[in-house]
């Protein structure tokens, strides 16, 4: 296999993203009504996106990540007209300087890790553009160091913490959406200023659940425009279970204990963190 991860600034990228594009970033010309969609891979930012496209008269249009391809990417996001939904992986320290300045309004979507890394472990497996990993031990333990693309989940999450209560964030956690599918959406219309009624809510819970969502890939899986994740455009491998608690599959009590105590000690200190416990 090709070398398929690079590591800029000290964080592993598909070589999809460019170098230069990464460099480029800074230099985005970001517009005040974007939205960022913002996550760590595999904590729900297909269905977060398929959320916000299916609000009505939302007047707004789904990009590919920002931070997916070459440096065409800056003129091709500057095609839209819409309001645009720009989805990306990046923590918020690599995240372009001018989205800060700008306040532009950024939706943070938090997982547990437990469950991430499973699913991550599922994605390096079946995804041609991740390197080829041999067992869950083996990925286990890289995540724990943040030998991962996209780095290490704990600094991913810290990076946001001292921006949860910023008036342009909204943090959405995977947990509570599966919870109160209706709360979470209404947190999101109402954080991008867009009324939404009861009926049209049950509507987009249906069309936006799992397996909705899972039997549409198939035939979606063509449109390559519908790219939201920057390791692949082939949805047929995003809709694996869908489920919270399936880290309990996975971990050996030994895994458990490591990782809790890696939790311990590097989120001590964090309000996402001790939330993500009440809620999982
Ligand atoms: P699992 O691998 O645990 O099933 P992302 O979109 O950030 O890549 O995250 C992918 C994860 O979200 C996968 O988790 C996937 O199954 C889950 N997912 C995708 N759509 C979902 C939905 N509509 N409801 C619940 N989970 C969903």
């Amino acid at each position: 296999q090709v070398n398929v991860l690079h590591k800029f600034k000290g964080i592993l990228f598909s070589t999809m993203s460019s170098e230069e594009l990464l460099n480029a970033l800074d230099s985005f010309p970001v517009r005040q009504d974007d939205v960022f969609l913002v996550s760590y891979p595999k904590s729900g930012t297909h269905w977060v996106a398929e959320i916000i496209e299916n609000i009505p008269n939302a007047s707004i249009a789904l990009t590919s990540p920002i931070e997916l391809g070459d440096i065409s990417k800056l003129e091709e996001l500057e095609m839209y007209s819409e309001r645009r939904v720009i989805p990306t992986h990046l923590s918020y320290d690599l995240l372009p300087a001018n989205i800060k300045q700008k306040q532009c309004k950024i939706i943070y979507i938090v997982r547990n890790p437990k469950d991430t890394a499973v699913s991550l472990y599922h994605y390096y497996r079946d995804n041609p553009n991740l390197p080829c990993i041999e067992t869950w031990d083996a990925f286990l333990e890289l995540f724990l160091k943040g030998e991962v693309v996209y780095g290490s989940w704990f600094d991913h999450v810290l990076s946001w913490e001292e921006h949860r209560n910023d008036e342009n964030v909204l943090i959405i956690f995977y947990e509570e959406m599966k919870k109160d599918f209706s709360k979470s959406f209404k947190k999101i219309a109402t954080f991008l200023g867009i009324h939404v009624n009861d009926s049209e809510v049950n509507e987009i819970a249906w069309k936006t659940s799992f397996s909705e969502m899972k039997s549409h890939s198939v035939k979606e899986n063509d449109d390559v425009s519908h790219t939201i994740c920057a390791l692949t455009s082939d949805r047929n491998l995003v809709f694996r279970k869908g489920v919270v608690g399936d880290w309990i599959n996975h971990f050996t009590p030994k895994q458990k204990r490591a990782f809790d105590e890696l939790f311990t000690e590097k989120m001590n200190q964090s309000e996402l963190a001790r939330h993500l416990k009440e809620i999982s």
